[in-house]
C-alpha cells in the first residue's frame, strides 16, 4: 500500500488552502518569525514537528524541496519546507548548505576566526521555502539578504549566525541585535515566505485548488 492509500490523502483535501499551512522544523525560532511573516497575509501556520531524512545538495532548493515532498508524503497534508544557509563572499559561498554542520562544529568563533584579517566581510544569507501537497507539484520561492560578517560576536536575539551577521540597513547590527519584527522587515527567511504567501492565499479562491 501506498503512503497516499490509506486515506491521508483526504486528509490534505480538507484543509482550508491558502489559509493554513504546516511548516516542517524543529527550530522554533524559525517558525516563529514564519508565523508571523504569514500571518500578515492572513495565513496561519502550524508546526510540524518531524525530522525528514536531509538530503545533503550542494544546492538548498533542491534540499528543501526532497524535504518538503517526503514531509506531504508521510503526512498527507500541504507543507513548507525551508532551507537556509550563510553565504560568505570571501570564502567563495562557503558555508552556503553546509551552514548546519558548519555551526554544529566550528560555530560562529569558527567563522570568525576563519575571517582573521581579512578585509572583506561581505557576505548573503539564502532561504529556500518549498511547498508540497498531495497531487500537487512541488513550489519553490526562494529569498536572500546581503550584509556583512562583524567582527565581535553582538546581541541575544534569534538563532545561529545571527550575532554575526550585520543586515544591509541597520546602520551595522547584528540580526542578534534586532527583534523579529525588525529582522522580518529584510531578512532572506521573510522574503522567501512572502513570495510564497502572495502565491497560496491566491489559491483561496483559486481555479486549482480542487487540484489538492
Ligand atoms: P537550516 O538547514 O535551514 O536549518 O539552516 C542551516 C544553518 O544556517 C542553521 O543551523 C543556522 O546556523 C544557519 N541559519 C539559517 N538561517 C539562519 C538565520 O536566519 N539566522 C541565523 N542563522 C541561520
Amino acid at each position: 500500500m501506498s503512503p497516499r492509500d490509506d486515506g491521508r490523502k483526504e486528509a490534505g483535501g480538507t484543509f482550508p488552502l491558502g489559509r493554513l499551512i504546516f511548516f516542517v522544523t524543529n527550530n522554533i525560532h524559525k517558525f516563529n518569525e514564519a508565523r508571523m511573516v504569514l500571518s500578515k497575509f492572513n495565513i496561519a501556520t502550524a508546526m510540524l514537528r518531524m525530522k525528514p531524512p536531509e538530503i545533503q545538495d550542494d544546492n538548498i532548493e533542491n534540499i528543501a524541496k526532497t524535504c518538503a515532498l517526503r514531509a506531504s508524503e508521510e503526512t498527507g497534508l500541504p507543507v513548507i519546507v525551508e532551507d537556509a544557509g550563510l553565504f560568505i563572499d570571501a570564502l567563495r559561498g562557503f558555508p552556503g548548505p553546509y551552514s548546519s554542520y558548519v555551526y554544529r562544529t566550528i560555530g560562529k568563533e569558527g567563522i570568525l576566526k576563519l575571517l582573521e584579517g581579512c578585509g572583506d566581510r561581505r557576505a548573503e544569507f539564502k532561504s529556500a521555502v518549498a511547498f508540497s501537497s498531495p497531487n500537487c507539484e512541488v513550489k519553490v520561492f526562494k529569498g536572500s539578504v546581503r550584509g556583512m560578517i562583524s567582527r565581535t560576536i553582538r546581541g541575544e536575539s534569534g538563532f545561529g549566525f545571527d550575532p554575526i551577521f550585520e543586515p544591509e540597513g541597520f546602520s551595522g547590527r547584528t540580526f542578534g541585535e534586532l527583534s523579529v519584527e525588525e529582522k522580518n522587515m529584510v531578512s532572506h527567511r521573510s522574503r522567501a515566505l512572502s513570495k510564497f504567501a502572495e502565491w497560496y492565499r491566491s489559491l483561496r479562491h483559486g481555479s486549482n485548488r480542487q487540484s489538492f
